[in-house]
């Protein structure tokens, strides 16, 4: 059931997004249950080379990874940001217990049904973990925490989320998130790498049709909440991959001269032949630009990890 102000701030995003020439959505919004649930079988396809990537460099590293987090002090928990199902962190999880290592793990998501199945799965599967689910915007709960809890932590910020954030929008994440942390907390970072543009293309334009059905949930989730009336058949899925900017971004371009209609609010929104909606990016970034990241915005990086082709890099920062 969405709550009135959630109800508003879809309404008033879309409407802004339309209205804008070009065209736009917010990609936070492709994650409905129906947009949750066709994320979940992107993840799974191998044309998705990220989580695997992500899954590869955890598995085969796990120790030194969690050297790395620990650097020398034994005590240290372990924060995560958009937490998900915790897939990939069950494997440090995992590596860490069996180390002994004593450490509590406080994921953070907006979702109070993904936090629920997430901490029901991480009791069954650890039942010795110490595990503290926070529901709600990341740097209020992490302010909340450090109004109470002192201890060391290393923050996860995993699956190249940060790449759904523009430049301007990736900046004001990691001042925030400088300006949150105490001095020898730590962040670890998921980036996607540039890599040949034939791979990156495929994945965001599957041959399966995840990624196509993914971006056009965006207008059914339309239809069903604001009660618009767009035909998704006179919308295409349009990736584009751009190797110099290392941006991957998704369209939705209308197939038509059309107009839509919005019954929640009485607006009709009028699309030309071949106009587009821009939906998301997915940045991609070479080191100099995790470089850049880092030092512009306060941090300095303490090691990096690798999958064996390079594809994928995680990256932990300390505070300058
Ligand atoms: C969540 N995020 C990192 C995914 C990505 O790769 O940008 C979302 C996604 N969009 C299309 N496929 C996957």
């Amino acid at each position: 059931m969405k709550t009135e102000a959630a109800l508003s701030d879809i309404v008033r995003d879309t409407l802004l997004g339309l209205r804008s020439s070009p065209k736009y959505l917010q990609s936070k919004y492709f994650y409905d249950d129906e947009g949750s649930k066709i994320f979940c079988e992107i993840m799974r396809m191998p044309e998705y080379y990220l989580t695997d990537c992500e899954k590869e460099i955890f598995s085969e590293q796990s120790a030194g990874i969690c050297k790395a987090f620990g650097n020398g002090n034994a005590h240290f928990d372990i924060l995560e940001l958009g937490a998900g199902d915790g897939m990939k962190t069950r494997i440090l999880i995992s590596h860490l217990m069996k180390n002994g290592s004593s450490f509590k793990y406080i994921p953070i998501d907006i979702s109070e049904q993904a936090m629920e199945l997430l901490v029901l799965g991480m009791n069954r599967d650890f039942p010795a973990l110490n595990i503290n689910g926070m529901i709600g915007d990341y740097f209020d709960m992490m302010q909340e925490l450090n109004s109470y809890d002192k201890n060391d932590k290393v923050i996860l910020f995993l699956g190249s989320n940060i790449g759904n954030f523009s430049i301007e929008e990736s900046t004001e994440f990691l001042q925030k998130l400088n300006h949150v942390m105490k001095p020898n907390d730590k962040v670890f970072i998921g980036f996607d790498l540039k890599k040949d543009p034939e791979v990156i293309l495929n994945a965001y334009d599957d041959p399966h049709g995840h990624t196509r059905n993914f971006n056009l949930n965006l207008l059914h989730r339309l239809n069903r909440e604001l009660q618009a009336n767009f035909n998704i058949a006179h919308f295409s899925h349009q990736p584009f991959y751009d190797p110099d900017t290392g941006a991957a971004e998704s369209y939705l371009v209308s197939l038509k001269n059309q107009d839509v209609y919005f019954g929640a609010t009485g607006d009709t929104i009028h699309f030309n032949p071949g106009e587009s909606i821009f939906t998301e990016v997915s940045q991609k970034y070479d080191l100099a630009i995790i470089e850049q990241l880092a030092t512009e915005n306060g941090f300095e990086i303490a090691e990096n990890f690798t999958d064996a082709r390079k594809y994928f890099m995680n990256s932990l920062w300390r505070k300058k």
